[in-house]
């Protein structure tokens, strides 16, 4: 133990894995859902350790991109196991990522006092968009040139600024090596650096005023409140003693640690079976016109992007407006990061609120679901109309979400967790 007296002398080890770790108060009743930030992380370092190694072998070049994936793929040693980790991570990051978002939807997690916790949430989200939209284009296949086009293309729609904002995003007037070079800086340097950080601070924020839970009622009560004998279980964290009771509580380590690493058992298997037997995922992972390398005279016959932003592509082509398609597209995410604001309930978890309010969420998910399955299709007549249907459905549960959550009648909320 002397090295470690010498560490915490030095800088305060123990006194931080105490705090974030082993006396971390974790509310009791935390449920399958509360598992995926734990995954999320795990998938993160994922991403950063197999890039780099994709980077050793990778080259960032017009000329020699797709031939360097190939040559990934086919010569160096478990290279296809590198790509196809980080191919498959990049899918598994917005899965969990989404059930992590439904989450915070579904328990409110994002009320005061953790409106800052969300906010840094939706800057990851933000983040991790652009990161997957710039890593798509580094295979220089037909799918990375002819997604970058149409999404840089959006930017030109922007009044007076657009067309040099898409030349100085591009850095050359049409997509070429100029511009794979920039997304690569961006996607292996630029961007993980912002995210690790955002990450870290998301961590902070949610440390500071403690983890909510599906019951949505604080772990923590004015000090007093609770009976000396009751109170004395609880408190194994001396941060919030001064000013608070905790109750409900367990420490985060060992007990969820323990859980966690089930649940990541588990998502380690379904992410190898991905991995080892279904890598392109039947072309949602990684689709097939991506095997071809890249050719600005060849447009592919249909351009969807990947799974994980077609809920947001569909609002865009709901909207005959090329500009007004961008405004909402961007909308919907602004939306998304007003929601503490919007939301002025009295409860926080569904498992308390108005049957209207578990309507409004159950419409606003299978939603979200239908754009994303409309945002990969082709844009046909009837497609369209239910876009528009599910875009105006999609926006209508935040509009409605504030009108009628100020009054909204909650069941009475439970003094302590319930499970
Ligand atoms: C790289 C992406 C992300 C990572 C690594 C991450 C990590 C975590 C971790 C480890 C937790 C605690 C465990 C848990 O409650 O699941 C957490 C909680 C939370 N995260 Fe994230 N997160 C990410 C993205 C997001 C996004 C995109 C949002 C929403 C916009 C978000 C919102 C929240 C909220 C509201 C909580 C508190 C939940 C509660 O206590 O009920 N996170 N996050």
């Amino acid at each position: 133990m002397s090295l470690m007296n010498w560490i915490d002398k030095r800088i305060p080890f123990s006194n931080t894995m105490k705090l974030h770790v082993t006396e971390y108060p974790a509310p009791k009743n935390f449920n399958f859902w509360y598992l995926m930030g734990s995954l999320a992380i795990v998938v993160l370092v994922n991403q950063i350790v197999t890039g780099i190694w994709l980077t050793m072998s990778y080259n960032p070049s017009a000329e020699g991109a797709f031939a360097s994936v190939e040559y990934i793929m086919r010569d160096v040693e478990y290279g296809w196991l590198l790509r196809y980790m980080h191919s498959t991570g990049a899918s598994a990051f917005f899965v969990v990522v989404y059930l992590h978002m439904f989450r915070g939807l579904m328990y409110g997690s994002y009320q005061k006092p953790r409106e800052l916790l969300w906010i840094f949430g939706m800057l990851i989200f933000l983040v991790l968009m652009a990161e997957a939209f710039m890593g798509y284009l580094l295979p220089w296949g037909q799918m990375s040139y002819w997604g970058a086009q149409v999404i840089i293309s959006l930017f030109g729609a922007i009044p007076i600024i657009g067309d040099d904002l898409t030349t100085w995003i591009r850095g050359d007037y049409v997509i070429s090596g100029a511009t794979l070079n920039r997304f690569f800086a961006l996607h292996v340097i630029a961007l993980p650096l912002v995210l690790v950080i955002l990450v870290f601070l998301h961590l902070i924020a949610l440390h500071e005023v403690g983890s909510n839970n599906p019951d949505g009622v604080e772990i923590k009560k004015p000090k007093g409140s609770v009976p000396e004998a009751e109170q004395a279980k609880f408190k194994f964290h001396e941060r919030y003693t001064n000013k608070y009771d905790i109750v409900d509580a367990i420490p985060f380590h060992p007990y969820y640690t323990v859980k966690d690493i089930v649940g990541l058992v588990v998502f380690l298997i379904l992410c190898s079976l991905v991995i080892f037997y279904a890598p392109t995922m039947g072309g949602f992972f990684l689709e097939p016109p991506n095997f071809q390398a890249a050719d600005p005279m060849v447009t592919p016959e249909h351009i969807a992007p990947v799974w994980y932003f077609t809920p947001f592509y569909a609002i865009l082509r709901a909207v005959p407006d090329k500009l007004g398609g961008v405004i909402l597209m961007f909308a919907a995410i602004v939306m998304l990061a007003l929601i503490p604001w919007l939301d002025r309930a009295k409860a926080r978890s569904v498992r308390y609120r108005s049957t209207l309010h578990k309507a409004n969420l159950t419409q606003f998910a299978i939603s979200f679901v239908i754009l994303g399955y409309l945002g990969a299709m082709p844009a046909t007549d009837l497609y369209t109309f239910i876009a528009r249907v599910c875009t105006i459905l999609y926006f209508g549960f935040f509009i409605a979400l504030f009108f009628y959550s100020k009054n909204e009648k909650i069941k009475p909320l439970p003094e302590r967790l319930t499970k």
